[in-house]
């Protein structure tokens, strides 16, 4: 693997591959060893053309434990307000030597262009390009899940796929590259994936996607599922007509307390996930996000160790799964 761009073309041994190390770097972390001297001398630069609180900073801690030096870029203060190009930026960062590329951009496709274009030399991690694609989120995502599946069952997590479990996927899939990532990877992992939306959020060109698609969410709630990932409703790529308000959004596809009080009547095994940051009160309930159910913070930290997992892998020059025990 010399790049991370899409989930779409991970393969299964790849997938399980990222995830195994994740397991590893997250019982390293749990120790007392906080740093490992696995990426001394390699440099990655964190390059944000969009907000980011959860990718930017989950980046800079997992680098940062591996001993790589970081270089934060964010356009806001830059020259991308002068007008330098992508092409420009890139290469400038990449004079001061660095190994590694983690880039968010509001473009579809800019990971993509910058890793083929040939303008440097180094590996590109997508950390969110538009509405196409957050491969590290869905990592993350699969790393939480793998880990729920591990503790019900009694076993480790190592070599776990998620062959058989139901995750619904619910909201705004119309703009959201994390349901995007999902549905490849969940499907890889063997996963059975359910999206539940109004018909004005889903995209049209979905018929090859591997997923079931619901109008209803009580109905698929009710099917007790392992999981139930919660969308942002990303309003500000909507405008003032667009169907449905969010009053009828939050009482027809929110994850309201009367919803959770449903899965809990029903002794339903589902987790609530959400991706970051949550419009509390939109799609999701306080209720929902604060209940014994929620992994939303076990999300948050599992995207240290699979952000970790993926700069070593990539930049230690070892594509098998790699033994920690060297460092
Ligand atoms: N989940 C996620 O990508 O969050 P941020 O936008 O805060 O990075």
């Amino acid at each position: 693997m010399k790049h991370l761009l899409t989930t779409a073309d991970l393969s299964y041994a790849d997938a399980l591959s990222i995830l195994d190390t994740a397991d590893q770097m997250a019982s390293v972390s749990s120790r007392s060893v906080k740093k490992l001297p696995a990426l001394r001398g390699r440099t990655v630069v964190n390059l944000f053309f969009e907000d980011s609180t959860r990718t930017r900073i989950s980046f800079e801690t997992a680098a940062k434990r591996l001993s790589a030096d970081v270089i934060n870029f964010s356009a806001k203060g830059s020259s991308v307000s002068k007008g330098e190009s992508l092409k420009d930026t890139a290469q400038t960062l990449m004079a001061m030597s660095a190994d590694a590329v983690v880039i968010r951009h509001g473009a579809s496709g800019a990971p993509q262009q910058l890793a083929s274009s040939g303008w440097i030399d180094a590996a590109v991690v997508n950390a969110g390009d538009g509405k196409h694609e957050h491969p590290t989120q869905a990592l993350l995502d699969a790393m939480t899940l793998r880990r729920v599946r591990a503790q019900r069952e009694g076993r480790p997590s190592t070599g776990m796929d998620l062959e058989g479990m139901h995750v619904v996927i619910v909201g705004d899939v119309l703009h959201s590259r994390v349901a995007r990532s999902n549905v490849w990877l969940l499907n890889t992992l063997g996963a059975r994936v359910t999206f539940v939306a109004p018909p004005t959020l889903l995209p049209v060109g979905m018929d090859h996607w591997p997923c079931e698609v619901s109008y209803d969410l009580d109905e698929v709630l009710a099917q007790r599922p392992d999981a139930v990932m919660m969308l942002r409703l990303q309003s500000e790529r909507m405008n003032a007509a667009f169907f449905p308000s969010e009053q009828e959004y939050t009482r027809a596809w929110g994850l309201t307390p009367e919803r959770v009080a449903a899965l809990d009547a029903m002794d339903a095994p589902t987790v609530i996930m959400h991706p970051g940051p949550m419009n509390r009160g939109l799609e999701i309930s306080s209720e929902a996000a604060d209940s014994p159910r929620s992994t939303v913070l076990a999300q948050v930290a599992n995207g240290v160790s699979v952000r970790m997992a993926v700069l070593f892998l990539l930049l230690s020059g070892d594509e098998s799964t790699p033994s920690l025990s060297d460092n």
